[in-house]
């Protein structure tokens, strides 16, 4: 606990210093927003219990403070209590800080020595095997569950505790061999260069799941990931000029189909406008839009920066490729990973799912992983 010091009010704010030497002020409308009294706040359900409109625009007359709680008194003769523990989490800083990700940036091979393998019991079963799983996805974007049955039934379990499944037009949990069923390469054995999927989404799938749980006679078909973060931090360094213009463009794609046409425009890299960590990178050559360009510099940097950024994911050296084998199911983050495979012969059977990001943030939040 940090206890407090010494509290002061001015006309509009209340100054708040602690044991600890942080030092936050805190304005009056924030204050009575943020009232945890039970006219103000349902604590049973962690909503708040007014419209904005109905707080009203009140002064602080008094304040009462202890070295574990400040208690105000508004000129509404309302009365507001906070816990020291409670307002120093609204230090501005150390607040966004606290909420920024730190994802482990990889390339190449090494990788497979890094994340998590997880025997499938472990991940269903215990806290710490579901601990280890999203923490692998947090760190490197891709976490393997072993001895998973080469079932449906069996992956859709995973799917489920790893979020849950989302439905898409390519369904909930999905199936498939290379014979087409959707107007897509994924459903061809021809090769695939790495990308990210639903690129033409207002919201691309948070995770990608993959069981391969069928590879009789033929070759190929290993999976290739790259990390799109470690890419674009490459291009940050090497190409400035191109990392700022693939974070402000936004590049059309779509996905057009017999009674479907989805169609999202947003940057390629995109980055938080606060502490400009990359957020996600959305990468897909092949579901790229036709487009029209303001300029013809527009059109020059737009060939000239995906280019760039393109031969990172491309370079084999930056690239993790293996062969997924029945039993294995491979989850990674379309937000971050890019993934793509080498082509194939033979029958080749996959199975999974995508789960929504919030829904797997949901769980590495409630695993208190993240804030
Ligand atoms: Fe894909
Ligand atoms: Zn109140």
């Amino acid at each position: 606990m940090t206890g407090i010091k010494e509290v002061k009010f001015t006309d509009n704010a209340l100054e708040v210093q602690f044991i600890n030497g942080t030092s936050i002020t805190y304005e009056d409308c924030w204050l009575r927003d943020h009232c945890r009294c039970s006219t103000c706040y349902h604590a049973d359900t962690f909503q708040r219990a007014q419209h904005i409109l109905d707080i009203p625009e009140s002064k602080i007359v008094d304040v009462n403070s202890t070295e574990s709680q400040v208690v105000l008194t508004w000129d509404d003769k309302h009365q507001s209590r906070y816990d020291s523990d409670f307002l120093i989490k609204f230090d501005y800083n150390s607040f966004k800080e606290g909420q920024r990700l730190k994802p482990v940036l990889w390339h190449g091979k090494a990788v497979n020595k890094k994340i998590a393998r997880i025997p499938v019991e472990a991940f269903l079963n215990s806290k710490e095997g579901t601990v280890k799983a999203f923490q692998s996805l947090l760190d490197y974007g891709v976490v393997l569950i072993e001895g998973v049955p080469p079932t449906l039934e069996a992956t859709e379990k995973v799917c489920i505790a790893l979020g849950g499944v989302q439905h898409t037009i390519f369904g909930g949990m999905w199936q498939f061999t290379s014979k087409a069923v959707h107007a897509d390469t994924a459903y061809t054995n021809l090769p695939l260069a790495t990308h990210n999927d639903n690129t033409y989404f207002t919201e691309a799938a948070g995770l990608q799941i993959l069981h391969c749980i069928e590879h009789s006679e033929g070759t190929g078909g290993e999976t290739v990931l790259v990390d799109g973060f470690y890419g674009a931090s490459r291009l940050k360094a090497d190409f400035p000029q191109d990392y700022d213009f693939l974070t402000t463009f936004e590049l059309e794609a779509e996905y057009i189909e017999e009674g479907h046409h989805h169609k999202y425009s947003a940057p390629v890299i995109q980055i938080d406008s606060k502490s400009k960590d990359v957020k996600q990178i959305r990468f897909n050559v092949y579901d790229r839009a036709p487009m029209a360009f303001s300029s013809s510099s527009e059109c020059r940097s737009y060939y000239r920066s995906l280019k760039h950024l393109a031969r990172y994911y491309q370079d084999p050296e930056n690239q993790w490729q293996f062969k997924l084998q029945p039993g294995i199911v491979m989850a990674m983050d379309n937000f971050r990973v890019l993934h793509g495979r080498t082509g194939f012969t033979g029958k080749r059977v996959l199975c999974g799912s995508y789960v929504a990001r919030s829904d797997w943030l949901d769980k590495a939040r409630s695993l208190r992983l993240i804030q």
